[in-house]
């Protein structure tokens, strides 16, 4: 029984990943399942917790199947999902509508209203970073004002792969760094913030239980076996936040390492001993997926997203010439752009397409081409795209540093990480080298380590890091590239402020 389950509930799709300890965690089982994303409004962002779940009985058959094992072959399984998102259940478990994600931006007014009923600073005592937009408790204060009728059914309130785990075990349970994202958490003391639900009025028994992330949360049941095709009884460990499993995933687990991710959003996240704040609320403090162990990152709303718009808002062309020749769409893209001078001569792309939150926390902030002239063809927009997911990433690299957080190796992960172009533009804007590792799989990887430290098969994540995961490449960043982008990037920082307003009023 060498086999692990992770089990990643993203947002594009979920991924169901086996891997065997006894071979250093090789890959052993992959299969991922697709699902939509809804946008019924502007800045509304929603999925049906169904179609995970039926994502999730399909890719994990399928990994299974894949790895030529059965289910009596997995030792435990680990959860991880896309944060904040939230999933309201009424008293038989039914889901009350679609859930509200991490994208979404429809909770200003909550959010604004909370902070002025607790306070700012008693919020930062209490939870460690400020109530934004895209965590969770401004959604259910949303259910609360927008419709009441269904907040008066309300039971529970689970994250995305917790409702999943209430799927495969019947328990209603989370982990530290998933809950360190809703806004009712006690970031340092690892908890429920009580006085934060007591000040908001929301009910204190609506949140599931907390673990520590490799801790067993619950068992496999008979139900979901039949559908699965797993054994009954396989533990179930709490797992992470896609962003804390990820870089369990990426080896992410002592002082200095950084990951710096390309998926649908961009993170940078970097391990900490501590629960240290930034003073001016730009970046998350959360709690790690390492047992008493924190983590500062910075997000990009949209990353991999501004690309996958542009795709397919721009890119009919390139996927028409992917077709024909068997290839990836966004690696055509990757080519045009390769021929576009560093810099995309001052043609300066802003990703804030779904508003953005590192470093403005802004939802009303919007994507922005600027910079265009005569000269400035197609392939010059597909570098910009790049560039311009660069420069937001390196804002969260600013911050660390002046946070005096320590940065002695950055590892690029995500899909975006994949890209030869796309790393070296990372790595020329930020001015660092970026290492990539043996393994690609990120967040469904970390949460089969979690599994496997929950269930004895390693000592602590710590070694279960050691025990799978080695560098492969390095991307050294050009001195000459590096320069052009530091002029770039000024313009591209003051872009925002002086659309500040334009946005706001833009979206009135
Ligand atoms: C993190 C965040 C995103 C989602 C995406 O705070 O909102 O990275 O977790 O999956």
């Amino acid at each position: 029984m060498s086999y692990l389950l992770g089990i990643d509930v993203g947002t594009s799709g979920t991924k169901a990943l086996v891997i065997d300890s006894a071979q250093d965690g090789a890959v052993v089982g992959s299969a991922t399942i697709t699902y939509p994303l809804f946008t019924p409004k502007p800045l509304w962002a929603e999925q049906n917790p169904e179609d995970w779940w039926n994502a999730t009985v399909a890719s994990v058959k399928e990994a299974i199947s894949q790895a030529g094992i059965t289910g009596k072959d997995i030792s435990g399984i680990g959860l991880s999902g896309q944060m904040h998102g939230a999933v309201f259940l009424d008293e038989s478990d039914r889901v009350l509508r679609p859930s509200i994600l991490w994208c979404d931006q429809r909770t200003a007014a909550e959010c604004e209203w909370i902070t002025q009923k607790v306070g700012l600073d008693r919020i930062i005592e209490l939870t460690s970073n400020p109530v934004l937009t895209g965590f969770t408790a401004g959604k259910i204060i949303w259910l609360r004002n927008n419709e009441p009728e269904l907040y008066a059914k309300v039971k529970k309130v689970l994250l995305p792969k917790d409702y999943i785990r209430l799927k495969l075990t019947g328990e209603y349970a989370t982990e530290v760094s998933d809950a360190s994202g809703t806004s009712l958490f006690n970031v340092k003391k690892r908890a429920w913030a009580d006085e934060m639900l007591d000040a908001i009025d929301i009910p204190k028994e609506w949140m599931p239980r907390v673990y520590e992330s490799p801790e067993i949360t619950g068992r496999i049941t008979d139900e979901a076996s039949a559908l699965t095709g797993l054994a009954p009884g396989t533990p179930v460990v709490g797992g992470g936040g896609d962003n804390a499993a990820s870089a369990v995933g990426n080896g992410i687990v002592e002082p200095g390492l950084v990951f710096s991710s390309v998926g649908t959003s961009g993170v940078v996240f970097a391990y900490a001993d501590k629960p240290v704040v930034d003073p001016k609320l730009r970046v998350h403090t959360f709690c790690h997926a390492v047992p008493d162990k924190w983590h500062v990152m910075g997000v990009v709303l949209s990353a991999g997203g501004s690309l996958r718009w542009y795709r397919d808002t721009f890119g009919d062309a390139e996927c028409a010439v992917a077709r024909h020749t068997n290839r990836d769409p966004y690696e055509i893209i990757a080519d045009e752009a390769s021929a576009v001078p560093t810099g995309s001569e001052g043609l300066i792309f802003l990703p804030y397409i779904s508003g953005e939150r590192t470093p403005h926390a802004d939802p009303y902030a919007r994507g922005v081409f600027f910079g265009i002239t005569l000269r400035h063809t197609k392939p010059y927009f597909s570098r910009s795209v790049l560039e311009g997911v660069a420069y937001a990433l390196k804002d969260s690299f600013e911050i660390f540093k002046e946070m005096n957080i320590p940065i002695t190796q950055v590892r690029a992960t995500g899909g975006g990480a994949k890209s030869d172009l796309w790393r070296q533009i990372q790595a020329d804007v930020i001015g660092m080298q970026h290492v990539t590792i043996n393994v690609g799989e990120g967040p469904s990887y970390g949460a089969a380590l979690l599994a496997g430290v929950g269930t004895g098969v390693y000592k602590s994540v710590q070694d279960a890091c050691r025990s799978t995961i080695r560098l492969k490449s390095a991307t050294e960043p050009n001195p000459d590239d590096s320069a052009v982008y530091e002029r770039y990037y000024k313009v591209y920082k003051s872009l925002y402020q002086s659309l500040k307003q334009d946005f706001k009023d833009v979206s009135g």
